[in-house]
Parts: C-alpha cells; sequence; structure tokens
C-alpha cells in the first residue's frame, strides 16, 4: 500500500472510530477528526496533544492561535509547514480543551504509532508534555523523562521498528506546547531558541 493509502486508511478508521468516548461529542458537534497533515516524507514529525475547537471544526491540525505561532517557529528555521508533518497523540477534540485522559491517549495512540511507520522521521518533536510523555515511554526513553522544564531542547536518540521488525534511528525531541508563549509572551524566545536544535534535520 502507499503511504497515502495508509493515511488514507488511518483517516476513514478514525471517521468510524465508535468505541472512542469523544466520538459523541465529535459528531454531535459537527466536528471532524484531526488525522495530520504535511508531507509524508517528512523528516520532522511534530506531535501535539489533542485538537481544540478551531482545529475539530476544519479537521486540520494546529490551525488556532497556538498553530499560528508553530508555524511562524516552522518558518524561523528555514521550512515551510508544508515539509513537515503535523499531528496530535489524539485525533479528536477533548471537552473544553481539557487535557486527554491516559485511557484517550491509550485509545488514540496506535493511530500515531502506525503514522510514525509510514513518515519514517529522522526527528519527532514532541508539543507539550502529554505527547512527551507518550512518545519518550513508547520509543524506550523513560529513564530519561523528566520534567519539561528540565528537556525540553534536548534531544534523545533512540529506534521504531517498522512491520518488518527492521529498527530505524529517530531523535525524540521535546519541546514546550507553543501555546505557552500565548500565555507567557516570554516563552516566545526560549521556544525559538529550542527550535534551533532542529536545524540539522533538514
Ligand atoms: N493544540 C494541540 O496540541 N494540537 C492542536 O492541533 C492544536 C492545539
Amino acid at each position: 500500500m502507499s503511504k497515502h493509502d495508509e493515511m488514507k486508511k488511518i483517516r476513514d478508521e478514525l471517521i468510524e472510530f465508535r468505541r472512542s468516548p469523544l466520538f459523541e461529542y465529535r459528531t454531535s458537534n459537527g466536528y471532524f477528526p484531526v488525522v495530520g497533515e504535511g508531507s509524508h516524507d517528512a523528516k520532522i514529525m511534530f506531535v501535539g496533544e489533542a485538537p481544540g475547537e478551531n482545529e475539530a471544526k476544519t479537521g486540520r491540525p494546529f490551525c488556532g492561535a497556538a498553530g499560528k505561532f508553530l508555524t511562524e517557529l516552522i518558518e524561523g528555521i528555514g521550512l515551510k509547514r508544508e515539509q513537515v508533518y503535523i499531528t496530535n497523540v489524539v485525533k479528536d477534540r477533548p471537552p473544553e480543551n481539557r487535557d486527554p485522559t491516559p485511557e484517550e491517549i491509550a485509545l488514540y495512540s496506535p493511530f500515531l504509532d502506525r503514522q510514525v511507520k509510514i513518515i519514517q522521521p529522522k526527528a519527532i518533536v514532541t508539543l507539550g508534555r502529554h505527547s512527551m510523555g507518550y512518545v519518550m515511554k513508547r520509543y524506550d526513553l523513560d529513564l530519561e523523562l523528566d520534567a519539561i522544564s528540565k528537556i525540553h531542547g534536548k534531544s534523545f536518540e533512540t529506534v521504531f521498528f517498522d512491520d518488518d521488525n527492521q529498527p530505524h534511528p529517530v531523535t525524540v525531541i521535546a519541546l514546550y506546547h507553543p501555546a505557552s508563549a500565548l500565555y507567557n509572551g516570554g516563552m516566545r524566545d526560549t521556544h525559538k531558541k529550542d527550535f534551533e536544535i532542529l536545524k540539522r534535520f533538514m
């Protein structure tokens, strides 16, 4: 199956994901699941937490205020949004933008694992502590896991395995969620500085 078809299969499964506790909330509000967007051959894959209202209304990740800042950061290192891949751990909007529950993360994360195998990125960049926690535990970096204030902007080498059980090296980089700069302007410089580390994957 082509990358495009594999990703389409994920989208079709998400549309029909009735066993999710977020399914009823999505359909009763006319929301969309947010699969992800960008290049299926991206070297850098950004992983946020869960869609907010703008994202659920449009089906596009990071398209609200936090997304605008994320785009600015991506362009600030000389990349275009279309050159990277952007997704979330949880693909449906939790009510009132609450944090995703551990059960929701467990339920949706297999879709993210499949997306990692499809895209085969060189770097997985987590945005916020929930995606950091999931991705670092999933890819055997439990021992390196710490408070985001301690490990933001650091890189961790690990591997993921494809469906033929072949290992692929990948670097995991934990960054603060871009929304943090919306309520604390001082964070903008921290984000810009942390983003510099991504230049080596371009
Ligand atoms: N916050 C996220 O974590 N993901 C989005 O897609 C938008 C806001």
